[in-house]
């Protein structure tokens, strides 16, 4: 059960939460792996991905219509196998959140394809979703096989 983290859960953790369940299912491995997102800011909280973040998803044929962002909550550390961030800050907010990370749950997506320590980047200020495109599908890909391997 894979939790994928963001600062809004509008644009980087939901195309990774969407892709990731595509990859998950063209593999026949739904059933056996869940996913979700969810913010480390309240800022966004009930509002859909957003439109640049929903339209990168539709070239690929998947619909987010139904995801709203949510935030982080206290329960999710234990209901999670995974915890997965984008960038550090994230992981920051979450070790507070969790008096540190006991189980060792917590990375960076970009951790899992050997990418370790990089961010993915924030489309957010440069409105660039390609590289952000990119950087997900690497870390989504990379961490499908991992766990793959693990089942
Ligand atoms: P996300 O993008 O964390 O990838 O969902 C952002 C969403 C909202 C803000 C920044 C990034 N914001 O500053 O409100």
């Amino acid at each position: 059960n894979v939790l994928f983290v963001c600062l809004g859960n509008i644009c980087r953790s939901p195309m990774a939460e969407y892709i990731f369940r595509d990859m998950v299912k063209k593999r026949g491995l739904d059933g056996k792996v869940r996913c979700a997102s969810a913010a480390v800011s309240s800022e966004e909280i009930g509002n859909p991905v957003y439109p640049p973040a929903k339209r990168k998803l539709l070239t690929l044929g998947i619909r987010c219509e139904d995801k709203r962002a949510r935030q982080l909550n206290r329960k999710d550390y234990a209901e999670y196998d995974l915890l997965i961030g984008m960038e550090n800050r994230h992981l920051n907010s979450m070790r507070r959140l969790y008096n540190g990370d006991p189980d060792g749950k917590i990375s960076l997506l970009l951790d899992h394809c050997g990418r370790t320590g990089q961010e993915v980047a924030d489309p957010w200020y440069t409105d660039n979703f390609d590289e952000t495109w990119d950087d997900v599908l690497q870390g989504c890909t990379a961490l499908l096989k991992e766990l793959r391997k693990a089942l």
